[in-house]
Order: C-alpha cells, then structure tokens, then sequence
C-alpha cells in the first residue's frame, strides 16, 4: 500500500537519468493520483542553485502539450525542492537531513525512499552517507539502485558487499527498467494464464527462442560511459536475460515478489556460463551514405576501441524443460530501426501430407507498437488446398485503444513507493545473472585479437547474422 508521510528524494537531481526518466515518471505518477496526497520530492546534486532556477529546470524535463497538464505541472512543482551538496560530505547530507526535517513538520513517523540515480564511482559514498545522516528514525528507508551493477560478478559482488552493513535487502529496489514494461509484466500471464501456451511450452515443441534489441541510433555522445561497458553489459547481461529469464522459469507458487523471484534464481543457476563460439560481435561503422558516422567517429570513444556495439549469442539452459533448445540473444545500437522482441519458433510440424510448411511462431513485441501475434498456416481460400501463413493478432493499439501504457519507470517507481519487490533483481539474482556472463567478458576483455566485425550504421548488423541464427536451427521460412 501507499503510505502517507513519504519524501522521495533524487539523488542525482541534474542527470540526464533524473532528466529523461525519474522526473518524468514522477510526474506521470503525480497526474494520475498514484503518488501519496503529501508525498514531496526533494531534488539533490552538486550544481549549485536557488529554488526557484531548480523548478525551472525540472519544467523543461517535462513536455506539456496542453493546458490542463501544464496546470498539473504547476501542482507537481509545488511538492518539488532542492538541495545542492557534495557526494562526500558529512556537512552537505546534514544539510539534506535539515531540509527532510523542515518538510516533515516534526511528525514522527517518516518515510523516505531514496533514488539513486548516480554514476557508479559514488555509489557507495552516497549510499554509506544516506544511512548515516539521512536514515528515518522511525519510519521506513527504501533505497533504489541503478545499473550498472558493477563489470562482472566480482566487481558485482564487492558493490553488494559495499551496501551490506547498511542497507537490508528488503530495502533496496535495483531497477532493471525491462521489468517495468507493459509487455515484459505481460509474459507470466501470457504463460500461465493460458493453457494452451502452458502445454507447448517446453523442448518438445519449442524449436528455439530469439530475444532481439534493436536501436536506430549509436552512441551518440555517450561513448565514453559505453566504451567502458559495451553492448552486452550494457542490455544483455540485464534487460535480456532478464526477458530470457521470464520465457524459461517455472511457475511461480505464487504472485508473491519472494515466489517469482525464487523461480527466476532457480531457472538461472541451471544457465552453464555462455561459451565463446556461441558468439558473435560487431562494431558499426559510417552509414553507408556517408551521413551517419561510425562508432570511432564518435569524439568520446578511445581511437582504435574494440568495444562490441552489437552482439548475437547463444543460451542453453540445462533443465528437463529446456535441454537442447536454443535462446538467441540478439543486441545492437545504429541497426535499421527500433524494435525489442520475443520469437518464439516452434518445431516443424510431422512431415507427411505437408512439404515445408512454415513453422509456427509466436512473437511477443515489447516495442514499439506492442502486440503479441502467432504466426499460423491457413487454407487459402479457393479451390484450391494451398496454404498461407496468416497471424493470430493482439495488436495492443487496437484492442487496447483507450488504454493508456504506463512508462516502465512511472511502473516501478510505484512498485517501490508501494514496497513491492516483484519486479527489481535481487541480490542471489544478479549474481546468477553475472556468473553466465563473467567467463566470455573476461574472454573478450582478455583477447584483444578478437576484433568486432564491421556493420553500416542503419543496416541489420554483421553479414554474417542470418548464418549464425541459421546454424542454430532457425529457418527464415516466412520473413516478417
Ligand atoms: C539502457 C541502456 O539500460 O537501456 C541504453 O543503458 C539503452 O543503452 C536503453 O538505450 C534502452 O531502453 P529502452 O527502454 O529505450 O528500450
């Protein structure tokens, strides 16, 4: 449930995470009555400035393409302030408590969820300081986290072990924003709620699995924090396996936050560690026009990187439902367009009265455009018995037309208002998560002979990509 007497308050204030999601999420929550009726928000970064240059600074985060919202802006303003402190400072977090103390009107029982929205090289500082200086006396402490989650399970484990003595698990809420997405939500209903999908669901009939994200545009700007982590820290190890982990684990007992996250754990410990000839990776050069540059064009990224932009790998899970099948990963920014998908392919149906009849899939598009469609062979109509492959499809635009998607952000940030831990990674998670990765990051870290293979911006990736999902079983028997 939603509790009076909660401050939220952003870390982090003026970064572009604050500026392009929290903010905005937070205001998604405030015009739809989901947050508290005195919740306030209280800002907190080292740029110096008054209030009232703060709220304008916020405004510009938030579009306001109407009147009435720019009335509700007005409103969520009025629960908005700012304090400006160092990340290090004892002086500056007494500063911040002060002005925590000021807003709670000297009522006892105070809530504060702290959102973290910082680069790494302050976590621990800031997070040590909160539990010191910023703690409620009595009322409850949430922390949000942020990826990344270190570099690879030591690197993982030594954050973990940073926030131990200060922070229990059932405080921290470590966002992996996948999870907060309509059509990720979606899945264990789709899957448990539905008999049909329950009873195939497994290597009997399931011939492979692909999970595919695409972006239209590289780095742009940000190379240096990507150089640092690449394509697969940055969307595979979490937002990917995190889809992954859902397609593949049992059913939960329950809806409880402990009973998924139980099933996710247990599905992931049977996941061996991702072998190297199960890879490949790219890197994008020029658009083949000339007017987009590559990715070592790009002023922030070190000459000569060999960071992988893109990526396509292979996932086996070694448990009675999955031995054998195929989970294809597929990642990659400055591709053709903007696309995140689950494809299901099942296996090809008994041979016999039918020569090569496309195999049935089912997709599950998380982006855009949601929808979920099977892709199923018909009778053409005529006099004739030939057949058509023809879609089952829920296309959410249509069905659900009235309906409003909610940002993944607005969702988990009401997860964690609410204390619910159903969809953030919990610690023996994320470990299990960096125990599959760890062997082919240090692999690529350590071989540096192993040069990415070359992709245009805006084409569909390295040449070789349809080779590779075709190797391992794939068949491009209806090209969507
Ligand atoms: C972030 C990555 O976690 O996810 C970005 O750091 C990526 O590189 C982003 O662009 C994708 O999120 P979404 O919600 O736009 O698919």
């Amino acid at each position: 449930e939603l509790r009076e007497n909660t401050t939220v308050i952003v870390l982090g204030a003026s970064g572009d995470l604050a500026k392009k999601k929290t903010f905005p999420a937070l205001f998604g929550l405030h015009r739809n009555g989901f947050l508290p009726k005195d919740c306030r928000i209280v800002g907190y970064a080292r740029t110096v400035m008054n209030g009232e240059d703060y709220l304008k600074r916020i405004s510009q985060y938030i579009k306001t393409p109407t009147d009435e919202i720019k009335e509700q802006l007005n409103d969520f303003l009025s629960r908005c302030s700012y304090v400006s402190g160092q990340y290090d400072k004892d002086e500056s977090f007494q500063d911040l408590r002060a002005h925590l103390e000021d807003l709670e009107h000297g009522r006892s029982n105070n809530h504060r969820l702290f959102y973290m929205a910082l680069p790494p090289s302050v976590f621990k500082t800031v997070s040590d300081h909160l539990k010191k200086n910023c703690y409620p006396e009595r009322g409850i402490a949430r922390l949000i986290v942020e990826k990344p989650f270190g570099k690879d399970l030591q690197s993982s484990r030594d954050l973990q072990k940073a926030l131990e003595p200060n922070w229990k698990e059932e405080e921290i809420f470590r966002i992996d924003h996948y999870l907060g997405k309509e059509m990720v939500k979606n899945l264990l209903i789709l899957r448990f709620g539905n008999e049909f999908f329950g009873a195939t669901w497994n290597r009997n009939h399931i011939d492979n699995v692909q999970i595919t994200f695409k972006e239209p545009f590289g780095t742009e700007g940000r190379g240096g924090y990507f150089d640092d982590f690449g394509i697969i820290r940055d969307v595979m190890q979490n937002h990917l396996l995190q889809v992954l982990t859902i397609i593949a684990m049992e059913r939960p007992i329950s809806f409880s936050a402990e009973d998924i996250r139980d099933e996710k754990v247990r599905v992931l410990r049977g996941i061996p560690a991702i072998e190297p000839k199960n890879v490949i990776i790219g890197q994008y050069s020029k658009s083949l026009d000339g007017s987009k540059p590559g990715y070592l064009d790009d002023d922030t990224v070190p000459p000569n990187s060999r960071c992988p932009t893109f990526c396509a790998l292979v996932v086996y899970i070694k448990n009675e439902r999955w031995d054998g099948v195929p989970f294809i990963l597929k990642a990659g920014k400055a591709l053709n367009e903007q696309k995140t998908e689950i494809r299901i392919q099942f296996k090809d149906v008994t041979s016999g009265i039918f020569k090569d009849i496309p195999r049935n899939e089912l997709v599950i598009r998380v982006q855009p455009n949601e929808s979920v469609y099977i892709k199923m062979n018909s009778k053409l109509p005529g006099l004739s018995m030939q057949t058509a492959v023809t879609e089952l499809d829920l296309t959410y635009r249509r069905r659900f037309s009235d309906l409003k998607i909610p940002e993944a952000y607005e969702a988990l940030i009401l997860d964690a208002l609410k204390g619910d831990h159903s969809n953030f990674v919990r610690d023996d998670e994320l470990d299990a998560s960096w125990r599959i990765f760890t062997p082919l990051l240090h692999y690529l870290d350590a071989n540096k002979e192993i040069v990415p293979m070359e992709y245009p911006y805006g084409s569909r990736g390295p040449a070789v990509l349809d080779d590779f999902t075709a190797s391992y079983g794939y068949k491009f028997n209806d090209p969507a």
